[in-house]
């Protein structure tokens, strides 16, 4: 385990620690605000008196991201597998709603899944089937990610590891690990912009993750084991939210489909089998620090997408 250590990725997020200041005011003071925002009063001001209500703290291996959000949003895509020579639908609408809403997104968080490592898979190849090199994949991911990071200035951008994206550290750490450390061999090395991490903690109530449970009912078996949090994973291409109420505060089991087409290349393994996947993305906002019912940007079978309404692709 290494040490801990913390910096913040913004320190001068003024109009965030108003926001922060707003909610204090609203409660009457640092208490009632911390126990309405389900977060420790010394954390609370620890956070106060940081400047900023945005911070990353580098626990265990880079294992988790802390983020507070009093009052915005998150636009959360996850599994674009991208692919050379392709540019998604789903992509180009993730694109256009951080350019359109970018006043109101606090973050864009990538939930894993990004490389598809065809050929450094530890599964066997099925038949004859293709697969990109690596060398290809990351540059259709660096290009993608370029675009990304061409409207969302300003923002922080996050990404958590998914189990495709581990095949590009894996297979290296396995097969030259005299070369741990060396510039280029760790998938982050290629993708400076970003802060990975395995997961991102909003606000102490909700965990991005890009898996937990697997099966039909993942959202729902990951809100439920949550066991009081807002459980966001991609990993299944499915596009839903599920609600679980117990007997304490309702909370949402949110999966945030794929921006990758489900007829990519890359998915042949599916050998002509259907797949209840959806191309499309989430945006989940805060309130007084409680999140709103999430928001979804599907892609319709006619390939055209919308967000509250708006053509945006
Ligand atoms: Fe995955």
């Amino acid at each position: 385990m290494l040490a801990s250590a913390s910096f913040f990725i913004c320190a001068t997020e003024r109009k965030h620690m108003s926001d922060l200041k707003d909610v204090v005011a609203a409660h009457g003071g640092i208490r009632p605000a911390a126990r309405a925002m389900g977060i420790a009063e010394s954390t609370l001001r620890s956070r106060l008196s940081r400047g900023s209500d945005i911070q990353v703290t580098l626990r265990e291996h880079k294992t988790i991201t802390d983020l507070a959000i009093a009052n915005g949003s998150v636009i959360i895509g996850s599994d674009a597998h991208y692919s050379p020579g392709r540019i998604t639908t789903a992509h180009k609408a993730f694109c256009n709603v951080i350019a359109e809403h970018r006043a109101e997104l606090r973050a864009v968080i990538l939930n894993g899944d990004l490389l598809d490592g065809g050929q450094i898979s530890r599964h066997g190849r099925i038949g004859w089937q293709k697969a990109f090199s690596v060398k290809d994949e990351l540059e259709a991911v660096q290009e993608r990610l370029g675009e990304i990071e061409s409207v969302a200035m300003g923002l922080k951008k996050l990404r958590t590891k998914g189990n495709h994206d581990e095949r590009f550290d894996t297979r290296l750490a396995s097969q030259a690990p005299e070369y741990e450390g060396v510039p280029g061999f760790s998938l982050a090395d290629h993708l400076p912009g970003w802060h990975d991490s395995y997961r991102i903690d909003i606000n102490d109530d909700t965990k991005v993750i890009h898996a937990v449970a697997n099966g039909m009912h993942a959202a729902y078996n990951n809100v439920v084991k949550g066991a009081g949090f807002h459980v966001v994973t991609g990993h299944t291409h499915r596009l839903q939210v599920v609600q679980f109420r117990g007997f304490g505060k309702l909370r949402y089991g949110i999966e945030t489909g794929m921006l990758a087409d489900a007829d990519q290349d890359e998915f042949h393994y599916l050998t002509g089998k259907n797949a209840n996947w959806q191309s499309g993305f989430a945006v989940l906002t805060w309130r007084d620090g409680e999140m709103l019912y999430p928001e979804f940007c599907a892609v319709r079978d006619d390939g055209k997408a919308y967000f509250r309404g708006q053509r945006v692709a």
